[in-house]
């Protein structure tokens, strides 16, 4: 099958490329590399080269719109997005520019390029707000409450991708995705904190814990998340479908398990609470299991050995 993958030099994008050249598609890359890098896909170049093409185009071009009714893919895999909730912060405008504008200029060339689905990365992470106790972890009926530009604009997403799918038949799925650490990670990315830790540690630099550590996030590895990805290509139509693990973890076990994975002896350095900050997190596994068969399979511990591995 012929899919383009939209931010596929990105972070999760580039697994995702890995994962779908590894399953024989035809992969079409665009990325307009403002935070993603070439780098990251040198080894899907060297081993799949003919199978692979990659264009620097920014997706709310007329241009990318006219590249992908060339290429008419079958799937979209859309992945670029400013990803990072402090610059939605400080740039609310830029950051809809990207993640809404985009958005509709990439289901507009989809619906010319009679593209037959839309695979979305959503944030569940920011999606739901601050979540009650006694609803952890979020279901996907849980009331859509973001705290964060960032969190909007993809909230927004959400929508135009049902009407898209109601007024043309494009489908979709869209993956809300907990916080996802891996190989190639940017530290500045949404879900930086293991990248940090683990660059540090390997560094012998010390890290920064802000309030008492006790937060928890859910946190999931990018190959787990890929796999997501590649079953909703063919299932989980016209749904939100949260891909988390149901596991809270501290910030004081995460850096732990770094410590442990590194063999570091450094202390963290702690500092006051960041305001904004969500005190828990996880999201509920169990609609991924119904509607795409998927769950996730690498402990905290494989997934950090493997992200330590990756910078040593
Ligand atoms: N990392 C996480 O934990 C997490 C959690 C929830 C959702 N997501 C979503 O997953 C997706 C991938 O995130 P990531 O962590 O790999 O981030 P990333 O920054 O590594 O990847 C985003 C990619 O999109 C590209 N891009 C940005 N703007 C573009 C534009 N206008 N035109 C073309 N390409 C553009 C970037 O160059 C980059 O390669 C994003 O949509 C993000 O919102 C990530």
């Amino acid at each position: 099958m012929k899919v383009l993958v939209t931010g596929g030099a990105g972070f999760i994008g580039s697994h995702l490329v890995d994962r779908l050249l590894a399953e024989g598609h035809l992969v079409e890359v665009v990325d307009d590399l403002s935070t993603g890098s070439m780098a990251n896909l040198s080894q899907a170049r060297a081993e799949y080269h003919g199978q692979i093409r990659i264009s620097e185009l920014d997706i709310r071009s007329d241009e990318f719109v006219q590249h992908v009714i060339k290429v008419e893919p079958e799937v979209v895999f859309h992945m670029a997005a400013q990803a990072d909730v402090r610059v939605s912060i400080q740039d609310p405008l830029l950051d809809a520019e990207i993640n809404i504008l985009g958005t509709i200029n990439v289901l507009e060339a989809a619906r010319l390029a009679s593209t037959r689905k839309i695979v979305f990365a959503a944030s569940g992470g920011t999606l739901y707000g601050e979540p009650t106790l006694d609803k952890l972890p979020i279901k996907e009926t849980e009331p859509q409450r973001p705290l964060s530009q960032y969190g909007v604009s993809k909230k927004v997403a959400l929508d135009y991708m049902a009407t898209y799918r109601q007024l043309y038949g494009l489908d979709y799925s869209a993956l809300a995705l907990a916080n996802v650490y891996g190989p190639r990670q940017d530290p500045h990315g949404e879900a930086g904190v293991v990248a940090i830790f683990a660059g540090n540690l390997v560094s012998n630099i010390p890290c920064k814990i802000f309030g008492t550590g006790e937060q928890t996030r859910d946190f999931i590895f990018v190959d787990d998340v890929v796999d997501a990805f590649s079953k909703a290509a063919s299932s989980g139509s016209g749904e939100v479908i949260n891909i988390g693990t149901g596991i809270e973890t501290s910030v004081n076990t995460l850096y732990s398990t770094v410590v442990r994975a590194t063999k570091s002896k450094l202390e963290p350095n702690l500092f006051p609470a960041r305001p904004g900050e969500l005190d828990r997190s996880s999201l509920s596994p169990k609609k991924a299991k119904k509607v795409l068969n998927w769950t996730s399979w690498t402990s905290l511990e494989e997934g950090i050995a493997q992200v330590v591995q990756s910078l040593t």
